[in-house]
């Protein structure tokens, strides 16, 4: 399997260390419009270097291809490598608006190939590990869900909690602070201000789930990245279940319950948050190949921009905002 990356920045050598370790898959492009970044990526891989991601598609025809751009940047060489006949995994957030995201999905559909967005967040062992206990029931029904996060890692927070405990359907929101707070290049690429993205100083909402439980999600950029992730804390009818401190150190965080678990699998060890790259990148691979694998879909991409447009528009009118 041929992959190629187009983008060749700190996640272009992510995907691409992630994808050599795979037996049978080989990275053979690596394009960036910075010349120097895309001469070095390509050197440490014995790949060939690409200026012009369009170039590079052509000549190479990759049955993959890696989109690691800044997210204004995401919509255009991704449609081209669909076209292309390659599969792709754009990261997150999958696209600079809405109207993009669905044409990347109507692109996907039209021919034929996978569209999957990189929410890695869903490979950390712990997320897995309490995934496996909601499907099998042994910690009973959810009743009410609080995540907390990091400004950076609201979007996969959102994403989680749809992962976790299924569809949202409304939201009501309430923001502190503005664009101009956070220090993220990516904004300059043209994100819509319709989308939250990455919450300045205070992003507090109510999220209502298809299941009929209550979730709140409360995300700042102002945390230390250092020293605080994530944390999340879920109620149900049998007890109470938290993982708290997700970090860079350990983004398993570290188990707090009132629950009986000891029929339970073993909580996972800690684990730095980077291992989280490389499963997800695998299991994408293993999608392509028709294996069952654990993947966000190009539709999960676009569900968690429309979340994030609903709580501004929520934020906005002080309103309740459904989510079709
Ligand atoms: N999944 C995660 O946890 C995670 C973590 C960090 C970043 N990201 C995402 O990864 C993406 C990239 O982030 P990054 O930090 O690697 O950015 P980066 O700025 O380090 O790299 C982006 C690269 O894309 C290149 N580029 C821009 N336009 C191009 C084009 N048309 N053709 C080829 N190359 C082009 C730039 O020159 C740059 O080298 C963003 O969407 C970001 O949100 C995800």
């Amino acid at each position: 399997m041929r992959v190629a990356i187009v983008g060749c920045g700190g996640q272009g050598h992510v995907h691409a260390a992630a994808y050599s370790q795979i037996e049978g898959v080989q990275v053979v492009g690596c394009c960036d419009v910075l010349a120097d970044r895309a001469n070095k990526l390509a050197n440490e891989l014995g790949a060939q270097a690409f200026y012009d991601y369009k170039v590079m598609l052509e000549t190479l025809q990759p049955d993959i291809v890696s989109v690691c751009t800044l997210e204004g940047q995401h919509s255009e060489p991704t449609i081209e490598a669909l076209r292309a006949g390659a599969h792709v995994l754009c990261e997150k957030m999958l696209s600079a608006n809405l109207e993009e995201a669905k044409a990347m999905l109507e692109t996907a559909r039209e021919v034929g190939k996978i569209l999957a967005t990189q929410f890695n967040y869903r490979h950390i062992p712990s997320i897995q590990w309490l995934k496996s206990l909601l499907e099998d029931g042994s910690i009973g029904k959810p009743l009410l869900v609080t995540l907390m996060t990091h400004g950076y890692c609201h979007h996969h927070g959102i994403d989680l909690l749809r992962f976790l405990f299924g569809e949202i359907v409304a939201v009501q929101a309430t923001l502190r602070g503005d664009r101009s707070e956070v220090p993220y290049r990516g904004f300059e690429t043209g994100i819509s201000e319709d989308l939250l993205y990455i919450p300045s100083q205070a992003m507090g909402a109510v999220l209502h789930f298809e299941e009929g439980f209550v979730g709140v999600l409360a995300s700042s950029i102002k945390h230390r990245l250092d020293d605080f992730m994530l944390e999340l804390h879920l109620l149900t009818d049998k007890g109470r279940i938290a993982l708290r401190r997700m970090k860079q150190a350990n983004i398993c965080g570290e188990l707090d319950t009132n629950l009986d678990l000891e029929k339970a699998p073993q909580f996972p060890n800690p684990l730095p948050f980077v291992s989280t790259f490389a499963p997800s990148i695998h299991a994408f691979v293993a999608a392509v190949k028709g294996e069952p694998a654990t993947i966000a879909t190009g539709e999960d991409g676009l569900k968690a921009m429309e979340i994030e447009h609903a709580i501004v528009i929520a934020h906005r009118t002080e309103r309740k905002v459904e989510i079709a």
